[in-house]
């Protein structure tokens, strides 16, 4: 079977990542979650005063940045800095409250989709994020758009800071959401838009499950052309 790229886009907490992971479960694909990356870059600039008016200081900073992914024994894919295990230290408030400014930067968007580019050399990926259709992987076999109210969203984000043991106020979360929506939608660097070829999928009233289904169906039908009469 034809392996294929498939690229998962929209706005922050719409369930990309859980759909992501779970569809490419369900293929055997990699999965590759790039708003963990720039989540990384964020906690190393924010831990080492890296200053976001400085060129010099930020092309260091991303010098000395390495991220990988692990599998972990749950078989879920944890985000390492440096060999270092950071995975719950980037979901939180202090990172999710920060990340769309150092993303917005045209350098840490070069280095990013440079490696992310490097990752889906193989095919046989699924990545989501904010760019993935439009600018890492223009040639992407299969382009999700996701979308969902904000009270949903944002409740469904509580519910997961919460398994983190992080207790977090709606307001605070409805606020994180909305002023990084804005942000990723209005920088001049990559906006987050909805590639043209994009299919949309309002997760609003459906189950993960739903929207991994609908994704899996979509993505036979481009993995096998014939499946689409
Ligand atoms: O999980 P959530 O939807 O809250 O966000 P995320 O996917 O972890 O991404 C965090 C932030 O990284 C976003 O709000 C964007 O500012 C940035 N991002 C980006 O600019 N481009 C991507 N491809 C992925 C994330």
């Amino acid at each position: 079977m034809k392996k294929i790229i498939i690229a998962i886009d929209g706005y922050s907490a719409c369930g990309k990542s859980t759909t992501a992971r779970e569809v490419a479960k369900e293929l055997n694909y990699r999965y590759i979650d790039s708003g963990a990356m720039y989540r990384t870059v964020t906690l190393y600039f924010l831990d080492h005063h890296v200053s976001l008016t400085n060129p010099k200081e930020i092309e260091k900073a991303l010098s000395e940045i390495h991220i990988t992914f692990v599998i972990n024994s749950k078989g879920a894919s944890e985000t390492f800095l440096n060999g270092i295990n950071i995975e719950s230290a980037i979901r939180k408030m202090r990172i999710s409250e920060h990340v769309s400014l150092v993303s917005a930067m045209r350098e840490v968007r070069l280095a990013m989709v440079k490696q992310q580019r490097k990752l889906g050399k193989e095919r046989g990926i699924v990545m989501d994020g904010r760019d993935i259709g439009t600018v890492v992987f223009p040639e992407a076999d299969l382009k999700i758009f996701l979308t969902a109210d904000m009270l949903v969203r944002a409740f469904r984000r509580q519910k997961e800071l919460l398994e983190r043991n992080d207790l977090v106020d709606i307001d605070e979360i409805v606020d994180n959401l909305t002023k990084r929506d804005q942000i990723d939608s209005s920088r001049k660097e990559s906006p987050l838009v909805k590639a043209d070829a994009a299919i949309s999928i309002d997760t609003t009233h459906i189950t993960i499950d739903e929207q991994v289904d609908e994704v899996i169906r979509l993505s036979l039908t481009k993995m096998i052309p014939a499946l689409k009469r």
